[in-house]
């Protein structure tokens, strides 16, 4: 039972993350993949995610799971919010009963670097000292920030955000674990969120659950 790291956020919120060392016909006894994914390590990735929901709540209807146009998967009652996520051989998921959830799992990279200034304001990238950093650790806030980015994307659900003018994290310190302040604005709509994560050399963990 290879969970990488688990947490009960509060009584009707769960999430995991589980680390793939299974073959496919482990997952498939549970779940089954609901698109077509041709490539092998991406339908792996799409049932370990799949897997994680009824492992968290197991009375989840994962057969009852639509998508969304924005490609969004969800529950058509909504009796339970739920995100997944997954990269390398990491799955995560969570798993709310009464908020909008969003999760991401992403690997640490210098990939990130060259797209910066897609996904973070210019302000952010004053604020934040980015050229100040070692690369390790220029590589490591970069990999967490995207990650954040892309949790509040999933929170929000309804595609069609600019990253950079939607989203903005506040500049903070960063620890191995912790909690990020960020705010998103779409149109109208303009909230605070708290974002928790977990940030190794190589694993960059963000959730956030909020109404
Ligand atoms: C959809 C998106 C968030 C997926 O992120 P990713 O890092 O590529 O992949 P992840 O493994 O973290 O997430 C994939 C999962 O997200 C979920 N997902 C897909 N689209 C989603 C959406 N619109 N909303 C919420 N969740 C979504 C699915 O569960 C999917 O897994 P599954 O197909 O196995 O069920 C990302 O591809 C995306 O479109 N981001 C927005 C693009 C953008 O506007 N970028 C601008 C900044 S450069």
């Amino acid at each position: 039972m290879p969970i990488y790291y688990q947490q009960n956020i509060n009584d009707f919120t769960q999430m995991a993350v589980w680390l793939i060392e299974e073959p496919e016909r482990f997952f498939t006894q549970k779940v089954s993949v609901q698109q077509a994914v041709s490539h092998p390590h991406k339908r792996l990735q799409h049932l370990a995610g799949r897997y994680l929901l009824p492992y968290l709540v197991p009375e989840f209807p994962t057969d009852l799971i639509q998508i969304a146009d924005t490609r969004k998967p969800y529950l058509p009652n909504e009796a339970y919010h739920f995100s997944i996520s997954h990269c390398g051989n990491y799955a995560a998921a969570i798993v709310s009963q009464s908020e909008r959830v969003g999760i991401d799992v992403e690997l640490v990279t210098h990939r990130v670097d060259k797209i910066r200034h897609k996904f973070l304001h210019p302000h952010e990238l004053i604020e934040w000292k980015i050229e100040t950093l070692n690369d390790l650790e220029k590589y490591k806030t970069l990999t967490l920030l995207w990650s954040a980015k892309e949790a509040m994307f999933k929170w929000w659900g309804r595609g069609d955000v600019d990253f950079s003018d939607c989203m903005r994290i506040d500049a903070t310190a960063i620890q191995n674990t912790g909690e990020l302040m960020a705010t998103f604005q779409k149109g109208l709509f303009a909230t605070r969120l708290i974002l928790q994560y977990q940030l190794t050399d190589s694993l960059s963990l963000v959730w956030v659950n909020s109404q």
